[in-house]
């Protein structure tokens, strides 16, 4: 039986996830109990051999933020310098507010990826889809999010701050507030129709 109600629902949630990087509320704290209940549907994403190697660090601490919101803005001005490319608005709001954002949820998992490419994706497999749950449970709840994977360039130094032992790797970044007159919309995509192939490669019929 299929519920209508909870489909549309979903299907709202999942299409409107965009990321927020304005519109955030940076004086409101992310309650504590806001954050646990997200974590607590996260955690209900597929994971490789039932292997549950998610870890979350939450960051609310001040100094702490200012250290890596310092860390991202340097990456990604030379990124944006090294590979010529142009920031969007958005991306510079963020980098020029990182440290104020009320928190910033950081996503590990226990073990390191193994050079085989499917040990890989079994690896990442087993740890983006809660990063994911993380981030839509945020989207429903009115906590806007942007999915950044820049820190990882300089997982040495968020080791050292964060005390992140060796063995644990260091996935997404999720600065993480509650929106304040975000519009969020369906963003711009190829349909199915465009994208996909019907028993064999590029046949759409
Ligand atoms: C692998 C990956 C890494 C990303 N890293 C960053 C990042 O470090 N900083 C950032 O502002 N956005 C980052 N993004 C977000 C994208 O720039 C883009 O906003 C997003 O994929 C599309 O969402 P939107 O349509 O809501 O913008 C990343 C996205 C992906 C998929």
């Amino acid at each position: 039986m299929v519920d209508s109600g909870l489909t549309s629902q979903v299907d709202y949630v999942l299409s409107t996830a965009r990321s927020v990087r304005r519109k955030l509320d940076f004086e409101t704290p992310v309650s504590r109990q806001d954050i646990e209940a997200c974590i607590d549907v996260a955690v209900q994403a597929p994971t490789g051999l039932a292997g549950e190697n998610w870890r979350f660090v939450v960051i609310t601490d001040p100094e702490l933020k200012a250290k890596i919101a310092a860390i991202y803005r340097d990456v990604l001005v030379q990124l944006s310098e090294s590979r010529d490319v142009t920031l969007k608005p958005g991306h510079h709001a963020l980098m020029a507010r990182l440290h104020e954002i009320p928190c910033m949820i950081m996503v590990f998992s226990l073990g390191e990826p193994d050079v085989d490419t499917s040990a890989q994706l079994a690896f990442y497999g087993s740890i983006l889809p809660a990063a994911w749950s993380l981030m839509l449970a945020m989207r429903a709840r009115g906590i806007g999010t942007t999915w950044t994977t820049l820190l990882s360039s300089r997982s040495d130094e968020i080791r050292e701050l964060l005390g992140i032992p060796e063995g644990v790797t260091q996935t997404v970044m999720l600065p993480a507030a509650y929106t304040k007159d975000a519009n969020l919309k369906k963003a711009e995509r190829k349909p199915a129709s465009e994208v996909t192939y019907w028993n064999g490669w590029q046949n759409n019929a």
